[in-house]
């Protein structure tokens, strides 16, 4: 599979492939209570725990097997939030943050529409989905927005470590080549 861009922009935002050098700005982001919320993660408590994540992400873009970009706005040097895409066989799926100080200014629409527009380009991609709790009001707006159906609901799917160790109910997401 071909390899994504390490940069892609529009007037908006301007992903960039996150290094190493990333990590304490997104410690920012990671240890926050409002972004991590409704993560399938722990919020980190020691910026260590970032750094550990960044460390590897080099070896998982050369090896195929996730792209990481930090989410810089395109008028300012800061770092927004991340995104990520997975692909595996004919499927790719993505995830996001932004810092609270970032929200409602469409970025994290921004962001999806160049992955989701990527993905879409790529001859050997059927399927692109994504999947949040069904309490995450902001999540699955920018999903409907990004062009992404909302397929269903998996009951008592995932446990999110940060509100309960009880699994919840996760909306799955999608968008499928013959609606491309
Ligand atoms: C999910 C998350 C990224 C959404 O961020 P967001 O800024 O609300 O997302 P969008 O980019 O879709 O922006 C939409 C908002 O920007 C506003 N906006 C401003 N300018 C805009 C523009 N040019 N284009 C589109 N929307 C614009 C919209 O009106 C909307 O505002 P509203 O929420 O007050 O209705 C953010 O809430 C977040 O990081 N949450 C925590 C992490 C998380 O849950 N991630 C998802 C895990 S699945």
């Amino acid at each position: 599979m071909k390899h994504p861009p390490a940069v892609l922009a529009n007037d908006l935002v301007r992903l960039r492939r996150s290094t190493a050098a990333d990590a304490r700005s997104v410690f920012d982001a990671t240890s926050s209570d409002a972004v991590t919320h409704f993560m399938e993660w722990s919020r980190h408590t020691d910026v260590s725990e970032t750094e550990g994540f960044f460390s590897g992400c080099a070896a998982r873009w050369d090896s195929g097997d996730e792209f990481h970009w930090v989410i810089e706005p395109a008028n300012e040097r800061a770092i927004a939030g991340c995104i990520a895409l997975r692909v595996r066989g004919s499927t790719a799926d993505f995830g996001y943050f932004l810092l609270p100080m970032f929200w409602g200014k469409g970025l994290a629409l921004a962001a999806t529409s160049l992955i989701v527009g990527w993905a879409k380009r790529q001859p050997n991609i059927f399927r692109i989905c994504a999947t949040t709790d069904t309490e995450n009001t902001r999540s699955i707006a920018t999903l409907g927005r990004s062009g992404l159906a909302h397929e269903g609901t998996l009951r008592m799917a995932t446990i999110r470590p940060n509100i309960s160790t009880t699994p919840r109910d996760t909306a799955v997401f999608g968008l499928c080549r013959d609606d491309f």
